[in-house]
């Protein structure tokens, strides 16, 4: 695990975006942290990194959100198991060419596969945060 401490919501976005060369088709990432920790805004880095242009949103309501099939980008908050995840059809993405990015992961915990990389960011203060990552 290396860490990266971040200062502030801009050094997150431009260390996402390096952070998102480094990622593979296929590639599924973990992103933990607490509610408000940086999840969200480190999806949009890793988008831009990806030369994804389009705004990305809080996929809170639909659970998942599709760019291009390039980034699938996950919010579990509201899911109760993985079967309910596999139900939606919300596994099928794990398995395709894009990169997967999905907050609350541990709420499907049993369906996602062996080997997902893992992010953690920690809050520090308001706006330092500890980017833990593999
Ligand atoms: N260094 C930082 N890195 C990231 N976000 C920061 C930082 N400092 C302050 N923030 C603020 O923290 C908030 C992070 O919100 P974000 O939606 O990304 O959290 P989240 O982890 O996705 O939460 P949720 O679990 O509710 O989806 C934003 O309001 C952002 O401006
Ligand atoms: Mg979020």
């Amino acid at each position: 695990m290396a860490v990266y401490l971040s200062r502030g919501e801009e050094q997150t976005l431009r260390f996402a975006e390096r952070y998102a060369r480094g990622l593979k088709a296929g590639d599924i990432v973990i992103l933990d942290g607490e509610m408000g920790a940086g999840k969200t805004v480190f999806a949009k880095g890793v988008a831009a990194g990806l030369g994804i242009m389009d705004d990305i949103t809080s996929p809170t309501y639909a659970y998942m959100n599709d760019y291009g099939g390039k980034l699938y980008h996950y919010d579990c908050y509201r899911l109760s198991s993985g079967a309910q995840a596999e139900a939606m059809g919300l596994c099928d993405y794990f398995y395709a060419d894009g990169v997967c990015l999905i907050e609350w992961a541990q709420n499907i915990a049993d369906v996602l596969p062996a080997n997902c990389k893992k992010v953690k960011i920690i809050k520090i203060s308001q706006n330092a945060r500890s980017i833990e990552y593999d």
